[in-house]
């Protein structure tokens, strides 16, 4: 909490900046204050008339993180088979950057929080919040990803017990949190693998390594943000939780 300014010049009232939010109408956000449902920096608010930097102040209500700069914008993008994961390509291959073309033409600076091979298809999140995309794709923060393989052969019983126990690949071992078989057809295996490291092609040289190569891959979540029915080529926002999710998986 501060009596520093806002963004035009002035603190603002703690029931204002979540009206303003969208978290709730001015009156309702009182309550939800009077309550001991919102946290300023880490601090339980009960009492009217506290002001705060909508800048630099983290409010959480009910646990949830409210992000406080509507220029921010997080998407959930299914980037189909076939199209780069880049925003524009020298090439003029089809690219991540088309698909957004509308926004990014609106001047909005976009990227994509790392990558998807250009043959994986899925979730790619896309956002202009600098200091979230680069936790997000650092390993320390160790934030879980989940794939659908379509694999050459049929698995056997033991092999997901061998991926938790680790693959040595070229670049150092790799392992899985979590692997299970969906579907064995014509010889291929539809498989459930569960990480949390972004390794170039991780997936792909892993079931690779262990005699199953990949023919089909889909990313289907990323952290606590699922694909779910999204078509491909199109892209959503991000819900409130889904954000604060993201945030809270990365300390922030
Ligand atoms: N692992 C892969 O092999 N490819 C991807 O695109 C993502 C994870």
């Amino acid at each position: 909490m501060t009596e520093s300014a806002g963004r035009d010049g002035a603190p603002v009232r703690l029931q204002k900046v979540l009206a303003q939010a969208g978290v709730a109408s001015r009156r309702a956000s009182e309550e939800m204050i009077a309550r001991g449902r919102v946290e300023v920096d880490g601090e339980r608010v009960r009492k009217m008339g506290v002001k705060v930097d909508p800048a630099t102040a983290v409010i959480r209500v009910d646990g949830t993180r409210i992000v406080l700069d509507d220029t921010l914008v997080y998407l959930a993008l299914n980037k189909p088979r076939g199209v780069h994961t880049t925003m524009s390509d020298d090439l003029g291959r089809p690219c991540v950057g088309d698909l957004l073309a509308g926004r990014v033409d609106a001047g909005q600076r976009l990227f994509h929080v790392g990558r998807l091979d250009a043959d994986t298809e899925g979730l790619l999140l896309v956002t202009n919040d600098g200091e979230l995309a680069h936790r997000l794709m650092h390993p320390s923060y160790e934030v879980s990803k989940t794939y659908m393989a379509t694999v050459v052969g049929v698995v056997s019983k033991g092999l997901g017990r061998q991926l938790r126990a680790g693959v040595e690949l070229e670049d150092g071992p790799a392992t899985v949190d979590h692997f299970s078989v969906l579907d064995i057809h014509d010889g291929r295996s539809l498989v459930k693998v569960v990480l949390h490291e972004g390794r170039k092609h991780i997936v792909r040289r892993l079931l690779a390594e262990v005699g199953h190569p990949v023919e089909g891959l889909v990313r289907t979540r990323f952290g606590g943000v699922a694909l779910g029915d999204q078509r491909a080529g199109s892209f959503r926002k991000l819900n409130r939780q889904e954000v604060s999710d993201l945030y809270g998986a990365v300390g922030l």
